[in-house]
């Protein structure tokens, strides 16, 4: 049987799954190690003086977990600049904040082709290899130039750009061009594979061959749609758990009487928080009646704060946050409890289940599990409501959330409005339909039917990656539609 290689820049597999904290994520791919005894191989998060490429080898939970260091200079040009400087605004389409710089595509390059070198003897004939989002886009380029023919798949976990706003990236064709080593090309939703397809027709004057082909740049892969999703029934435990029922218990006596609603995001500026803050303010302002029966419990752990873009969202939402609670709190009452801390995911189950409403607003945003995890937490008797973008991935397949444009403030503050006041019949309903569409994409069936879709290519003479048989984002694209 093949074994199976994830390489990822951030290694989340955890050394006490029991432990309740660890993302869904990184559950169904320890899960998949397991089954298929490979190896997850990333960047341990420590900088060291000089690059060795020496491995440090793990075992966590059954999981044989491979980390490399890297020096302070990696960390600089790759991580924080291409990565996060570059690549992460491009692709959530904030050109107004994409920085290049020449040294951050050396960096992003060389860190690249170190990771390809170090990882290349572990690699065995017969093992599929699948390498996950942004940060990693040019390594199956490199492995081929090492000789590594297996079969290498990509996920894109963000969104893809427009083709307009990626040709503001200098390199952009060599970036493209170098998805046309893999095999297999994942993205989340068929509005970033439809973006991708376009660039490469319209740009890179590619074809279209077959059902989910693309020929270009004298090699034909297999580009398709896997929307991700949470581990449902872990989830659902999660909530049950004692600590997920003390969270809840504890939220529960914190609302006294009020209708609690709940924001979780990093803080990014992709997760629309202003204008979600802004839009909330609005409520407030046009409801003078209903101030007092509501608060918002915005968690947001801070995120990537070596780069100026962060600090500078992080310094205006302290800043708005502060504001409004001035503007509004009583003696007893605080609009906004805005908490820059993470919770373990029980907690956060517990948090879920006590909150009337959640608002998952990003202006951008590849999929959004937070969307997910809201509607598995809540009880079936008497369910809160999902306010949730239409430009997050998620709003694709769940069109019975209360679907808003999160740059209209006075969208966002009905919206709060209708949810709040939303009767339990039509609560229910909406989240009958949603639960279905969390079941169908539980992160399982996204894991499976991608590591499928890898094992049914073959490589023709000609080098073209085609499906031996039907792929399974056939079943995706027609949940997700
Ligand atoms: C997004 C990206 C992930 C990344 C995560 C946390 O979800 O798609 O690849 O790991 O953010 O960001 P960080 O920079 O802390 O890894």
């Amino acid at each position: 049987m093949s074994r199976l290689i994830v390489v990822s820049n951030r290694v989340s597999a955890p050394a006490d799954p029991a432990a309740g904290s660890a993302g869904g994520l990184a559950m169904a791919l320890s899960a998949a190690l397991r089954k298929y005894d490979g190896l997850w191989f990333g960047w341990s998060g420590e900088t060291v003086d000089h690059f060795t490429g020496d491995i440090k080898w793990e075992d966590r939970a059954g999981v044989t977990v491979a980390l490399v260091d890297l020096e302070a200079q990696d960390v600089d040009e790759y991580y924080n600049g291409y990565a996060n400087k570059t690549l992460w605004p491009l692709f959530h389409h904030r050109v107004d904040l994409t920085a290049y710089e020449r040294s951050y595509g050396e960096g992003y390059e060389r860190v690249n082709a170190r990771f390809a070198e170090v990882l290349r003897p572990q690699i065995q004939p017969d093992d599929i290899i699948w390498i996950h989002d942004y940060h990693l886009i040019p390594i199956a380029r490199d492995l081929r130039r090492l000789g590594v023919t297996n079969r290498i798949g990509f996920f894109l976990h963000t969104p893809w750009p427009a083709r307009q706003l990626l040709v503001t990236l200098p390199h952009h064709r060599r970036l493209v061009e170098s998805l046309f080593a893999y095999d297999l090309i994942g993205f989340q939703t068929q509005e970033w594979l439809d973006l991708f397809r376009d660039y490469v027709v319209s740009e890179a004057r590619g074809d279209l061959v077959g059902d989910g082909g693309l020929e270009c740049f004298g090699r034909t892969v297999q580009a398709g749609v896997y929307p991700i999703g949470i581990d449902v029934d872990a989830f659902i435990d999660a909530r049950n758990s004692p600590q997920g029922n003390r969270t809840y218990d504890r939220m529960a006596a914190s609302s006294a009487f009020r209708s609690m609603m709940v924001g979780v995001d990093r803080l990014d500026y992709s997760k629309g928080l202003e204008e979600r803050m802004l839009g909330y303010e609005q409520f407030l302002h046009d409801n003078p009646d209903m101030r007092g029966d509501v608060f918002l419990v915005q968690v947001t752990p801070i995120s990537r704060d070596e780069v100026d873009t962060y600090q500078d969202i992080r310094a205006r939402l302290d800043a708005l946050a502060g504001r409004i609670n001035g503007e509004y709190a009583d003696m007893d009452w605080q609009p906004i409890r805005y908490l820059n801390r993470s919770y373990r995911r029980d907690q956060l189950a517990g948090i879920y289940r006590a909150a009337r409403v959640c608002l998952v607003t990003p202006l951008r945003d590849g999929m959004n599990l937070v969307a997910k995890e809201y509607v598995a937490a809540q009880n079936p008797e008497d369910p809160g409501v999902l306010i949730l973008s239409r430009f997050a991935g998620a709003a694709e397949q769940m069109g019975e959330a209360l679907l808003v444009n999160p740059f209209s403030r006075e969208e966002v503050a009905d919206a709060i409005k209708r949810a709040l006041t939303m009767p339990r019949e039509e609560r229910v309903r909406k989240w009958q339909a949603l639960m279905k569409v969390v079941r169908d994409t539980d992160v399982a069936i996204w894991r499976d039917d991608f590591v499928g879709d890898l094992l049914n290519v073959v490589i023709t003479g000609d080098g073209d990656a085609l499906f031996h048989q039907d792929p399974f984002h056939h079943h995706s694209q027609a949940d997700a539609a």
